[in-house]
């Protein structure tokens, strides 16, 4: 079976193309390297010790996206591929628009003339908006988001239920990640954000580096154990997994599922600081800073459903996601710009 992974160069993807090569499957990974480097398609194929295809390719461009699909038998895709940048999103909405939402309506209408019905899409828990209870389930109503990627996110789950309502043999399984942290257990790959990085477990291991002076912890008078943000933190390598299992599940089912994937266990931003500092033993200075704005104060999944659909459940613990997101921060101080 041949599964074309977009964005796959990417901080998921880099990962789910390991795991998709482990399980069996042929991987075709198409990224336009907007954030992300060759760097890191060339460690993944040393690490999974296989080849597979690559395009440089946007997925706006249709022409190129219909040569990927006639010269590859694609079974499903696993669709990455997108801006996802918060607050850049509020500034910047139209490329958001293009990118996220035109960009999967190209690649659905590719794969339909392909003949090819069958994706994984990533969502976030963003599309969950800030007035459900966590633990957050699949059938909470969704759309109540609060800044334009978020709003992409909504649009495109909608876009590919009705793709299925319309059309039975399409499947879309539609996967709300929570907050995927950590890297490959060899320290290889890992997220590389460009410039000051915007979540938490970059910014940590760039304070425990010293290219960061500091981190703020926006808030600590949130309705949380210690009034810092609580969030579900999923080892990245635990979600690359449930892709798998989402593939799997993909070929075998009909229409559209949305499927949560996280831990359901929520940790603070100081639960965070002091195991990266324990796991590590590396100091981690912060400063309390006011809210920042938009942030919610508690975020975490029931889980159940992937457990019940997917066969599938996190495995690595909070030990584990900082060992290794510092594991690869210091083996790569400059992310893939250092070649370390
Ligand atoms: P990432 O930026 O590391 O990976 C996305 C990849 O897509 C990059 O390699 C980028 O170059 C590529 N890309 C962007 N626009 C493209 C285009 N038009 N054509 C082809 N390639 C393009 O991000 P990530 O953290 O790996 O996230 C992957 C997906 O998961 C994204 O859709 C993101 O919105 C979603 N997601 C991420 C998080 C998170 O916290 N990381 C949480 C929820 C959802
Ligand atoms: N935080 C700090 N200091 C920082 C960065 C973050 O205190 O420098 C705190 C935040 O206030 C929050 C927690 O750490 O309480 C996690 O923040 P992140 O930015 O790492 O993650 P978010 O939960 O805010 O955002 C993530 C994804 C978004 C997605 C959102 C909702 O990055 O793409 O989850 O699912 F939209």
């Amino acid at each position: 079976m041949s599964v074309l992974i977009t964005g796959g160069a990417g901080y998921i993807g880099s990962h789910t193309v390991i795991e998709m090569l482990a399980a069996g499957y042929d991987v075709v990974v198409a990224d336009n390297f907007y954030n992300s480097k060759p760097e890191s398609i060339r460690r993944v194929k040393t690490l999974a010790g296989k080849e597979f295809p690559f395009y440089q390719c946007d997925i706006r461009d249709k022409d190129g996206l219909s040569e990927i699909f006639r010269k590859h038998r694609i079974d499903a895709v696993i669709h990455f591929a997108g801006l996802k940048a918060v607050g850049e999103s509020v500034e910047k909405p139209l490329e958001y628009y293009d990118c996220n939402v035109g960009g999967t309506l190209t690649l659905c209408e590719v794969m339909r003339d392909a003949g090819c019905k069958r994706i994984v899409f990533s969502s976030s828990a963003t599309v969950y908006g800030s007035f459900n209870p966590s633990p957050l389930k699949e059938d909470m109503q969704t759309g109540a988001v609060t800044n334009p990627y978020g709003r992409t996110k909504y649009m495109i789950e909608e876009i590919l239920k009705d793709i299925c309502r319309s059309d039975n043999e399409w499947t879309a399984v539609l996967l709300r990640y929570f907050n995927p942290i950590g890297a490959h257990i060899s320290g290889q790959i890992g997220e590389d954000p460009n410039g000051i990085p915007n979540n938490l477990m970059p910014y940590v291991s760039q304070v425990a580096i010293g290219k960061l002076q500091q981190l703020s912890i926006y808030g600590d008078d949130y309705d949380t154990a210690d009034g810092t943000g609580v969030r579900d933190y999923i080892h990245v390598a635990d979600l690359a997994l449930g892709h798998v299992k989402a593939v799997d599940y993909a070929l075998k089912n009909k229409g559209a599922e949305a499927i949560n994937l996280g831990t359901g266990t929520g940790y603070s931003v100081l639960d965070i600081v002091k195991a990266f500092e324990e796991a590590n033993g590396i100091k981690v200075p912060y400063k309390i800073a006011p809210r920042r704005s938009g942030d919610i104060a508690t975020c975490f999944s029931d889980p159940s459903k992937a457990k019940r659909l997917l066969g599938w459940q996190a495995q690595r613990n909070i030990d584990d996601m900082c060992r290794d997101s510092w594991r690869w921060q210091s083996q790569n101080p400059s992310g893939y710009d250092g070649l370390g």
